[in-house]
C-alpha cells in the first residue's frame, strides 16, 4: 500500500485496517510500529499515520539475494572461534577465556610504553614491511643463538602470522599435519586457505615422532602445525629427545615446520626446553611467537623467524595483504620488551600462573571426581579434563554455562574425529583465585544435573 501511495499520503485508520485486513487491534498498531522503525511510515498522534519522505525509508528493504549467488560456496567458518570471542551473561565466571584477565596484565608498562611511543616524531610514519629494525634485533634476541634480525618478520599477532604463513607455504587442496588435539584457531586459518588439516596423535611427551613420519608418507603433506612448548589445549610440552626427531622427519619428507610458540612466556617457572628452531640448521622451521598472550590481547604484535627462500615468501605475502604492521603498536611493543619491568612482570606472572593452575586443578580433583586431569601443566592457561564415558562435551559445556561457568568443549579442538570428550578449563581469565574454586563448585552442581538427566 505503501509502494502505491506518495510521500506525505496518509494511510487508512486503524480501524478501517482492523476491518480490511480481519486482524486485532494490537497487531495493527505492531505493524505500523513496526513500518515506522523503518522509517516507512511517520506516526502522528492523534492526527494519523503518514507515508515517509523517501529519504527517511531505511536500507534494510533492499533486497542482497543476489549475494549468496555471487558470493558462491566459500564461506569462512569461524564457528570454532566463536568460544575465544564470544560475549558471556553476566556474572560468568571466565574459564573459557584465551588471554590473560585485566588483573594479571602489565597495564602500568603497556600504558607508559604507549605513551612513549605517541611522542616519538616518526610515530605515524610507515613502517618497513617486515617491522621495526630495533624490534626486529629484540625478536632475535628472544629467539636465541643464530638468529639475526634479518631473519625476522614482525606481525600482527599470532593469528595473522599463522593465516598468512598457511596461505604463503601451502596451495589449496594441500594437506598441513596437526596435532591432534590442537588450537582451534589454527584449523579454522588452514581450511580458510583451503587446506585439509590432518591430525597427527600425541602422548604425554607430545607428538610421536614414528607416527609424524607415517603421516608426512602417507598424505605426502610438506607442512606441519605444532605448538611443542605448552601446548594448546594439553598443555603438553614435547619431550627433549624428540625436539631432533621431529624436525628431521619433516626435513626428510620435504616439509615446513611452523613451530607456534605462542606460550613460550607463559611457563610456570620450570625451565623449558629451547624451541625446535634452536636445532634447526636448514630452514624448516618457520617460528611464530607473539605477545598477546604474556602481555595484553590488543598488544597485537608476534613475529616469524624464517631462513630461506620461505622468508621473502612471507615477506611478500606480508606486503601486499596490508603493507606493514601499524607502526605505534610496533614502538610500544619495542618499548615494553625494553623495559626492564618487563622481567619483573614475567616472573610475577608466571608465579601467580602456578598458583592458579593448582587452586583450579585441586578444586577440580576434590569437586570432580569422575573428571580425569590429563595432566598439570608446566605452563599456558589451561588445564586439560577428559570426562566420564559416555559424556557429550557440548551438553556438559552448555549445562556449565547455565549454572554460571564458561567453558570450551573439547571437540573444537579436533580436526576430525575426537577419541574421547574433553573440556579446557582455563584459570587466566578470571579476576582472582576464589573465582576458580566457585567455579569448580558450579561445575560439580551441573555435571550432577547432567548425570541426573542421563
Ligand atoms: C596456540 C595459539 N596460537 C596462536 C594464537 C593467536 O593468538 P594472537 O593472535 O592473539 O597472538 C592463540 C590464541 O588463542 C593460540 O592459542
Amino acid at each position: 500500500m505503501i509502494d502505491r501511495l506518495s510521500p506525505g499520503d496518509r494511510l487508512p485508520s486503524s480501524r478501517e485496517l482492523i476491518r480490511r485486513f480481519q486482524v486485532g487491534p494490537a497487531t495493527v498498531s505492531q505493524a505500523i510500529a513496526v513500518l515506522a522503525a523503518e522509517g516507512l511510515v511517520v506516526t502522528r498522534p492523534g492526527s494519523g499515520t503518514y507515508v515517509a519522505a523517501r529519504v527517511q525509508r531505511r536500507a534494510e528493504v533492499a533486497d542482497t539475494a543476489w549475494q549468496t549467488v555471487t558470493l558462491a560456496d566459500r564461506s569462512v567458518d569461524t564457528r570454532l572461534l566463536t568460544g575465544t570471542i564470544g560475549e558471556p551473561p553476566a556474572g560468568t565466571i571466565m574459564l573459557d577465556g584465551g588471554y590473560l584477565h585485566r588483573s594479571l596484565q602489565p597495564t602500568q608498562i603497556l600504558t607508559a610504553a604507549l605513551a612513549r611511543a605517541a611522542r616519538r616524531p616518526d610515530a605515524w610514519d610507515r613502517a618497513p614491511a617486515g617491522g621495526l629494525a630495533a624490534l626486529r634485533s629484540v625478536f632475535a634476541a628472544m629467539a636465541g643463538d643464530g638468529v639475526s634480525a634479518d631473519d625476522i618478520l614482525v606481525t600482527a599477532g599470532g593469528q595473522s602470522a599463522l593465516s598468512m604463513a598457511f596461505r604463503a607455504i601451502a596451495a589449496p587442496g594441500d594437506p598441513v599435519l596437526v596435532e591432534s588435539p590442537t588450537y582451534p584457531g589454527a584449523i579454522a586459518a588452514a581450511r580458510a586457505a583451503g587446506l585439509r588439516p590432518v591430525p597427527v596423535p600425541m602422548d604425554a611427551d607430545g607428538l610421536q615422532p614414528d607416527l609424524l613420519a607415517d603421516a608426512f608418507a602417507m598424505t605426502r603433506a610438506r607442512l606441519l602445525y605444532c605448538q611443542p612448548t605448552h601446548h594448546n589445549p594439553t598443555g603438553t610440552t614435547l619431550a627433549p629427545q624428540r625436539r631432533r626427531q621431529i624436525v628431521d622427519a619433516a626435513r626428510a619428507a620435504g616439509a615446513f615446520v611452523i613451530e607456534d610458540d605462542f606460550a613460550r612466556y607463559l611457563g610456570h617457572g620450570t625451565p623449558v626446553p629451547p624451541p625446535l628452531l634452536a636445532g634447526d640448521r636448514h630452514g624448516t622451521v618457520v617460528h611464530l611467537t607473539s605477545l598477546t598472550k604474556p602481555a595484553a590481547p590488543s598488544l597485537r604484535i608476534g613475529a616469524l623467524v624464517a631462513r630461506g627462500p620461505v622468508l621473502e615468501r612471507l615477506r611478500a605475502t606480508r606486503l601486499v595483504d596490508d603493507f606493514f604492521v601499524t607502526r605505534p603498536l610496533q614502538e610500544a611493543a619495542l618499548e615494553l620488551l625494553s623495559s626492564p619491568n618487563w622481567e619483573r612482570h614475567l616472573r610475577s606472572l608466571a608465579a601467580t600462573l602456578r598458583e592458579r593452575c593448582a587452586a583450579l586443578a585441586a578444586a577440580v580433583t576434590h569437586q570432580l571426581p569422575h573428571w580425569t586431569l590429563t595432566r598439570i601443566p608446566t605452563g599456558g592457561l589451561h588445564l586439560w579434563v577428559r570426562l566420564p564415558y559416555g559424556t557429550d562435551d557440548t551438553v556438559a559445556a552448555d549445562t556449565a554455562r547455565q549454572y554460571g561457568v564458561a567453558v570450551s568443549a573439547g571437540h573444537r579442538y579436533f580436526a576430525t574425529e575426537r577419541p574421547a570428550a574433553y573440556l579446557r578449563l582455563g584459570f587466566a581469565a578470571t579476576a582472582d583465585r576464589t573465582e576458580l574454586t566457585e567455579a569448580a563448585r558450579r561445575l560439580a552442581s551441573a555435571h550432577e544435573q547432567a548425570a541426573g538427566t542421563r
